[in-house]
């Protein structure tokens, strides 16, 4: 159930997000407004009692800082990515967090992996490759951006485990509440430093080219509502899930946002870049299939 309603929530946020996208090409406006909408929805639950509240103690804020800056990264480069190239390429780009995953925390001396999971890496790279080469939409910035998004995400992960180990009491809805609000505090600043000039005229542009201007209002709003809905659903799943369970359920979701985004948005897709998503997508089952069975021989050397 909870996977259904992850997955419910992200295409809805996908496909309201790309929608004013489209009409007003500002990613880190809409970006840090994601953040607001979440943050004030936190102080909703907060004080009307409906998620327990207690004061954040100066060594939990601290631990913070490390994962929500990574969070911002994350957010901020997938839309800029969205903002540049169609939803479902930078899903598909986003596919091979997994490689990024091996890679760094190989290189950070967290995990070792063995060769198997090495090589799985192989197909969710050459697949990506293969999808960048016959987009029809491509572009480096949309293709940056949903790297450097796996970047940020990889490193979130790798420094929420690390720094928030002893913070485990704090359950998923309210640790994910507080990296929103210090995400909002590192974004806002730079967002208003990147585009703050331009988003008057961009505004104008946009309630222009809608035959109903109050319809901008209604998906800016479902876009902030939607972004928050399902990182909460995700991280409230985390707590009941292994992690691997969790990888595997969002390569899914991916797929489901891609073929929804694409009926939705009409983007015509080449047969060879589809073979390269479903490659790409294949190679992370492979991946979580390797994964899983490299833990396993671990627990029983
Ligand atoms: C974001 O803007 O943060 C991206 O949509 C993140 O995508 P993901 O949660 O699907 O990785």
């Amino acid at each position: 159930m909870v996977f259904v309603l992850w997955y419910l929530q992200n295409i809805i946020f996908n496909i309201y997000n790309k929608k004013i996208l489209n009409v007003f090409p500002y990613p880190w406006f809409l970006a840090t407004f994601q953040l607001f909408v979440g943050s004030l929805w936190m102080l909703f639950l907060w004080s009307s009692r409906l998620q327990p509240y207690s004061k954040p103690s100066k060594d939990f804020l601290l631990a913070l800082l490390g994962p929500a800056l990574f969070h911002t990264v994350g957010h901020i480069s997938a839309c800029v990515s969205f903002s540049k190239v169609a939803v479902s390429f930078t899903h598909v780009i986003k596919s091979s967090e997994p490689a990024f995953s091996v890679l760094f925390s190989s290189l950070l001396g967290t995990d070792r992996y063995p060769p198997i999971v090495w090589l799985s890496i192989l197909p969710i790279v050459l697949g990506c490759s293969l999808a960048a080469v016959t987009e029809v939409s491509f572009d480096a910035g949309g293709l940056w951006g949903a790297l450097i998004s796996n970047v940020g995400f990889v490193f979130r992960n790798i420094y929420s485990k690390k720094s928030l180990q002893s913070f485990k009491h704090i359950n998923g809805l309210n640790l994910y509440g507080w990296i929103s609000i210090v995400s909002l505090a590192y974004l806002l600043p730079m967002a208003v430093f990147v585009e703050g000039a331009k988003w008057m005229d961009g505004y104008r542009a946009a309630i222009a080219a809608i035959d109903w201007p109050p319809r901008f209002y209604v998906w800016v709003v479902l876009s902030g509502v939607f972004y928050h809905l399902y990182n909460q659903t995700s991280y409230q799943a985390l707590d009941r899930i292994s992690p691997l369970t969790f990888s595997v359920g969002n390569t899914m979701k991916r797929v489901v946002v891609i073929v929804s985004t694409v009926l939705v948005f009409r983007n015509p897709i080449q047969p060879l870049n589809a073979l390269g998503s479903a490659i790409a997508i294949f190679g992370t089952f492979l991946y979580s299939q390797a994964s899983a069975a490299g833990k396993a021989k671990k627990k029983d050397a």
